[in-house]
């Protein structure tokens, strides 16, 4: 952040738990921090992560998508609040939804996510548990840009973990956690950090069509 420019306004999207969340918005709390958590988006109105955002003051949209007659309106109110919000920056910890095209457009190489193994190898919702079962020496984290696919995005930066002999699967889900929980915060405070440098953010308007 060059000392004049305000903090990057971003929304965190989570479904479960929050840790991730938790520690964005921990570091968002730093002086000089470059970005600000202002909207938090769960698709699980009653998940932890909808309930550390509350406690940490920040403004949620928390609905079921069947609440709306179908994803792609669930998708397009979502779109409006952000807009709404100023949003320039979507990272997703946890959110356990493929975001579709309408929501993804203004947003594209704008929208983040974070997965539990060193990408390609082992996409999906349960990443560690098969890198586990398939008895891997290495796995680790990556932080990708988000696309049309399911864990598919360009990869923006990887943590590798040996897998310590002796490790049961709660271990390594814990040394995952624990490398998660320090790269996301830095790689989100990158990029923006980088992005400023190239000048102003573009506020989710839905203007930038790219
Ligand atoms: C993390 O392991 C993340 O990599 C994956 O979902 C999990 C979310 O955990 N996408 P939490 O809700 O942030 O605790």
């Amino acid at each position: 952040m060059t000392p004049s420019s305000q903090p990057s306004r971003v929304a965190v999207f989570a479904s479960g738990n929050g840790s991730n969340l938790q520690a964005l918005l921990d570091r968002a709390q730093r002086e000089g921090a470059p970005y600000r958590v202002v909207r938090v988006v769960s698709d699980r109105p009653r998940c932890k992560a909808v309930e550390r955002a509350r406690e940490a003051g920040v403004p949620v949209f928390a609905h079921r998508v069947n609440e709306f007659p179908d994803k792609a309106q669930y998708e397009q109110a979502i779109r409006a609040v952000l807009a709404e919000d100023q949003v320039a920056w979507v990272v997703l910890a946890g959110y356990m939804r493929l975001v579709g095209p309408d929501l993804l457009a203004p947003y594209r190489g704008r929208m983040v996510n974070i997965h539990p193994s060193l990408l390609p190898a082992f996409p999906g919702k349960s990443a560690i548990a098969d890198a586990f079962a398939a008895g891997v020496d290495v796995t680790g984290v990556t932080v990708h840009f988000v696309d049309e696919g399911l864990d598919t995005g360009p990869v923006i930066a990887q943590w590798r973990i040996p897998v310590q002999p002796g490790w049961g699967l709660e271990q390594l889900e814990a040394a995952i956690h624990r490398v998660e929980h320090r790269l996301y915060p830095a790689v989100v405070e990158h990029l923006v950090s980088e992005a400023a440098q190239q000048g102003p953010d573009n506020l989710g308007n839905g203007v930038d069509e790219r």
